[in-house]
Formats: C-alpha cells, sequence, structure tokens
C-alpha cells in the first residue's frame, strides 16, 4: 500500500516532519527497521516505504497509549472520536469538561479518543501539561476542527508493521538491534540559549543542552557498532558542536524572527548522519 500522495499525520503535533519527510526518508540509509526515538505524530514513519518493520517511541505515555488502541481497534477508536466531533461538543464549556475527564482517566480508549479531540479543539494543537502531569491547554475556538478519519485509518493500517514503545530515548537507542536505522527528531536545540526555557511538552520532562549532547554522543556509539543514526535539529553553534563528527546537511526551512526587527535571522535545519 504506497499511497500517491504523501499521508498526514492525523494528530497537530509541535515540530511535526510532514513537509521534511521526504528529504528525511531519502537521507536514511537502508535496513530492515527503522527505529524512531522522539515519534511524536509520526509523519516520517507514514511517508515511509522502505523499511519492513517500525520500531516507535515517545516519552508521551498519551501519544503512544492512543497508537496502542488505534493499532489493535481502529473501529472502536474512531467511532468513540467521531461522537467527540461534534457542534455540541465545539464550545469551551464541553471542551473543559472533556480536558477535565481526560485528566481524571486512566489510559482506557475513551481517554485516547478525548486525546484525538483535545489535540484538534485546543489551543493551536498545543500538547502541554502542568508539574503534576495535568493536560493545560485552553480551548482553541475553531469553527469546525476537521476529523481525521481517514489519516487515523491508514496509520491504523501502517501500524500493523510496527511496535510501539514509551521510554526515554537513551534506552531505545541504546537497544536497537542490527540491521536498524535510527531516525532522531528531538525537540529543538534552542535558538537563544541564554533565553532558554526547558519546557519540552510533556510534564516532568526537560530537553536541554545535556540531553542534546547526550544524544550526539549515542548517535556516535550507535554507528560504531554499525547502527546508523540520522538526527534532525536546528543549525545552532551548539549542534554545529555536538554534531562535529557526522555528515552533515542543510535545509533551509524557516525564518526565526527575533524580538528586535534588526536582528533576524534566518534559520537552517541540520541534518547529521553519523554511520
Ligand atoms: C519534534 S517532536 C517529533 C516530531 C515528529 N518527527 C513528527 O513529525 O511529528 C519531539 C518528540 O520528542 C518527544 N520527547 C521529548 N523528550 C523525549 C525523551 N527524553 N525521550 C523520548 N521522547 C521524547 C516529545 O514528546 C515529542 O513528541
Amino acid at each position: 500500500m504506497i499511497p500517491l500522495t504523501k499521508v498526514r499525520p492525523f494528530l497537530k503535533w509541535a515540530g511535526g516532519k510532514f513537509a521534511l519527510s521526504e528529504q528525511i526518508n531519502q537521507l536514511l540509509p537502508a535496513g530492515d527497521t527503522l527505529v524512531e526515538p522522539f515519534v511524536g505524530a509520526g509523519a516520517v514513519f507514514l511517508n515511509n516505504h522502505d523499511f519492513t518493520r517500525y520500531q516507535l517511541n515517545d516519552i508521551n505515555p498519551d501519544l503512544i497509549n492512543l497508537y496502542k488502541h488505534l493499532q489493535k481497534k481502529p473501529e472502536v477508536l474512531v467511532k468513540k472520536t467521531a461522537k467527540l466531533f461534534t457542534d455540541k461538543h465545539n464550545n469551551s464549556e464541553s471542551y473543559y469538561q472533556l480536558r477535565d475527564k481526560f485528566n481524571q482517566a486512566r489510559n482506557g480508549i475513551d481517554k485516547s479518543a478525548i486525546f484525538i479531540y483535545l489535540n484538534r479543539h485546543g489551543y493551536n494543537g498545543l500538547c502541554r501539561y502542568n508539574r503534576s502531569g495535568g493536560f493545560n491547554v485552553p480551548f482553541g475556538r475553531y469553527k469546525k476542527p476537521y476529523f481525521p478519519e481517514r489519516e487515523m485509518y491508514f496509520f491504523a493500517e501502517k501500524s500493523q508493521r510496527a511496535t510501539f514503545t514509551c521510554k526515554d530515548f537513551k534506552s531505545v537507542i541504546r537497544t536497537a538491534k542490527a540491521n536498524s536505522v535510527i531516525y532522531c527528531d528531538p525537540p529543538y536545540a534552542h535558538l537563544n540559549p541564554e533565553k532558554a526555557n526547558s519546557f519540552t511538552g510533556y510534564a516532568g520532562n526537560k530537553f536541554e543542552q545535556k540531553e542534546q549532547a547526550d544524544l550526539a554522543d549515542l548517535a556516535i556509539k550507535s554507528s560504531a557498532k554499525s547502527i546508523p543514526v540520522l538526527i534532525s535539529n536546528h543549525d545552532t553553534q551548539l549542534t554545529r558542536e555536538i554534531y562535529a563528527k557526522a555528515e552533515s546537511s542543510y535545509i533551509q526551512v524557516r525564518r526565526y524572527i527575533s524580538r528586535e526587527a534588526n536582528n533576524r535571522k534566518p534559520v537552517q535545519e541540520v541534518f547529521a548522519l553519523f554511520k
């Protein structure tokens, strides 16, 4: 099943690689299994046709529980989610009620349906939690949020070739098996380290210079075991240093608008291949 057009993830996700998935897939070396320690919404997985198996990981348990439910019971999850994508639920009162229900729920399929609802009805598709782990994104006020049924079914079908885990990236990279290729899309390195805010979305999880450097070290170790690692990130002074041993290519994808209008700097994306 190779679709003619590119496949959009069914979730909105900060840092999603939908627009760059073709370039990324071209840079990936050949192998049997593609390992993604930071899968997010899965744009690379969905648009890749070269691997037989996919090992998909993310530190966010709500995301991974949702993927597991979708993999096992796509019809049930689609049906439950469809019930939430109605005018009746597209107002702030319903939104905050469902958000409370989500925060009190255990990891069942109902919680996953609400997660999809929150992703499309919450402000900017953000996924953010407070310190005690409560999802705290405000209502987004969209006229008619899109119900991504087709995209959910596509994901479900492709995920029959995937395994999902919810771990820290380090153990995923350390335990990758021979014939794997690893693609890492970590939270972006800060463009302005002095003003860095360590918040990366999931409660209690921070991703700072130390984590960026640990990831680069693990990539070096993994490539020494013949398991290549491709990492994408902002091209910054830090990433130039920590990716010095990689084969790097660059794409200009967006503009960083700094607060001072005369200090606008173009920002490139770096693709560092450790092989
Ligand atoms: C830039 S996003 C990945 C976007 C993805 N490539 C896509 O196209 O949607 C980074 C992801 O890393 C996850 N993450 C953050 N810290 C992590 C950690 N320590 N270990 C594993 N995943 C982590 C976040 O939950 C987030 O989903």
